[in-house]
């Protein structure tokens, strides 16, 4: 099976007001222009941004996805927003169980499997993110934690077709600290073995994101890993000449 095509998707977090609509813009004419190569793009603004980031996307080859999501489609949960409500305003990827929201709000494996679920059934596809702290690195557990978590996190019946794991060394996000390009091929042939074992052939073609402190000086490196299919991009995916500085490897 061909290697699959690559994701480079943004991670806005909790930045973003609606002035940031102008960065996107300049990211959308930028992809526009040819500016990701044969990557596929994706900015994941705050949930306030995302209709209208939809808006201003549509049928532009800049995706649109959101950071997380409810696990029911509706009904009492003050504050929550459904996969459904995600659809509805224009996202195509919906990221789930990141580390933050898994450290911020105890989300679980079992938690994220069922918001994956939700996602994948509202016809959206899920990027899962799994990745060890640093103690469990140091412990010599990074491979066997981050395996625990894709056996937790996945279900061997979603279809690997809306599915994209991004693997994020917790003690890599917003530190400027990455791992060796050893240590990620590690990890991510981890991944890769355990999606191939759930999902037959079909779990070649499923994206294997890293995420950690990606910039432009570094994009080249880690994208160049086997089994890297892309990034997942904090920081660097708020301004566009970062974020295109990144993408731009796969021109
Ligand atoms: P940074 O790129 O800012 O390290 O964040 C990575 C991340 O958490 C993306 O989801």
């Amino acid at each position: 099976m061909s290697a699959p095509r690559p994701l480079v998707a943004g991670n806005w977090k909790m930045n973003g007001l609606k002035a940031a609509l102008v960065e996107l813009a300049a990211i959308r004419d930028a992809v526009a222009a040819g500016g990701a190569g044969r990557a596929e793009t994706a900015i994941c603004p705050p949930f306030t941004l995302v209709a209208a980031a939809a808006d201003a996307c549509k049928g532009s080859a800049l995706a649109i996805g959101a950071q997380d999501c409810h696990a029911k489609v509706s009904g009492a949960h003050t504050g929550d927003v459904s996969a459904q409500m995600l659809h509805d305003a224009g996202a195509t990827y919906v990221i789930v169980g990141h580390s933050e929201r898994r450290a911020d709000h105890g989300e679980t494996d079992a938690i994220v499997r069922a918001k994956a679920a939700a996602v994948i059934k509202a016809g959206l596809t899920a990027i899962v993110c799994v990745g060890e702290t640093k103690d469990e690195r140091l412990a010599g557990q990074a491979a066997a934690i981050v395996g625990g978590q894709i056996d937790g996190s996945l279900d061997p019946d979603f279809p690997a077709t809306h599915l994209v794991v991004a693997y994020e060394p917790v003690w890599a996000i917003g530190t400027g600290l990455t791992p060796t390009a050893g240590d990620v091929a590690e990890i991510h042939a981890v991944i890769r073995q355990k999606l191939l074992k759930a999902y037959g052939p079909k779990g070649g073609a499923i994206r294997i994101l890293y995420g950690g402190s990606v910039k432009p000086s570094n994009a080249a490196e880690l994208m160049g890993v086997k089994n890297v299919d892309g990034a997942l991009v904090g920081g660097a995916s708020l301004k566009c000449a970062d974020f295109m500085g990144i993408a731009g490897v796969y021109k």
